[in-house]
């Protein structure tokens, strides 16, 4: 479905992805681990077209997609969960959920997405419906910004750190959501630094370290593999 190869991207002159090659199947769960700064929200940046890269492919559905706008590559069906939220601090939630929202293709199956499905996945929203997008608290504003990206029914979902900052209760709920999700025949890139939420969720797994995949294997490889957390993921 998500079909990296061998990817560089820069800022200006500095070289953040060095050959960067990482695939997605259809229906299937892969996280991308690594260190801050590994360049992991770099990949996602290329992915979703705001970093495009400056050498490699990607493409998406067997069509290229490196080198098209945001707006084009969104509109493919690649929804993202952005590292940081993103909420519209002003707009209350349900209008942060309207912003993204798209119709389901046929391809969705029963997998569609609506306002309701949003709240019966994450009841607290329902609550505070018509509460400012800003006044939610962390946890709150993550669950807002994974149902907003799926307001816009997407075929792959692409999060970014969605654990980052949240207390333990939240990130097993997050975690929760996204196995559902995953039964349901979603395709998700989840990016984190939460190795046992990662393993949980991920049928397979990549670590990054500056800029380069230096591991790829099934979950339960990674999870058995000391030496490899505890140099590229500080898991002792
Ligand atoms: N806008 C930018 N301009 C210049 N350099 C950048 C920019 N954004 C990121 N970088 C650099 O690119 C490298 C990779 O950053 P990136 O944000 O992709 O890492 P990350 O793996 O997502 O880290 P984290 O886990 O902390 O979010 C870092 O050295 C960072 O300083
Ligand atoms: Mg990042």
């Amino acid at each position: 479905m998500l079909e990296i190869a061998d990817v560089h991207a820069y800022y200006g002159d500095s070289h953040v992805l060095h050959g960067v090659s990482l695939h997605v199947a259809a229906g299937e769960a892969v996280a991308l681990l690594g260190r801050n700064g590994a360049g992991k929200t770099t990949l996602i940046r290329s992915v979703v077209g705001f970093t495009p890269p400056r050498a490699g492919r990607i493409s998406f559905d067997g069509r290229p997609i490196e080198g098209r706008t945001a707006y084009a590559i969104a509109r493919l069906g690649i929804g993202l969960v952005p590292q940081g939220r993103r909420i519209f601090a002003p707009l209350s939630v349900s209008e942060n959920l309207m912003l993204g929202a798209r119709k389901p293709t046929a391809r969705q199956g029963t997998r569609q997405f609506t306002r309701e499905r949003a709240y019966e996945l994450f009841p607290r929203l329902r609550e505070r419906a018509l509460q400012g997008g800003g006044t939610l608290s962390g946890g709150e504003q993550q669950m807002l910004a994974v149902a907003r990206a799926l307001m816009t029914n997407p075929h792959l979902l692409l999060l970014d750190e969605p654990s980052e900052g949240l207390a333990p209760l939240i990130v097993r709920e997050i975690g929760r959501v996204l196995i559902g999700l995953k039964q349901q025949g979603l395709s998700i890139l989840l990016v984190e630094q939460n190795v046992p939420l990662a393993l949980r969720v991920a049928d397979r797994v990549y670590v990054m370290n500056k800029g380069q995949i230096v591991y790829e294997g099934s979950s339960a490889a990674l999870a058995a593999d000391e030496d490899v957390k505890r140099r590229f993921l500080g898991v002792s």
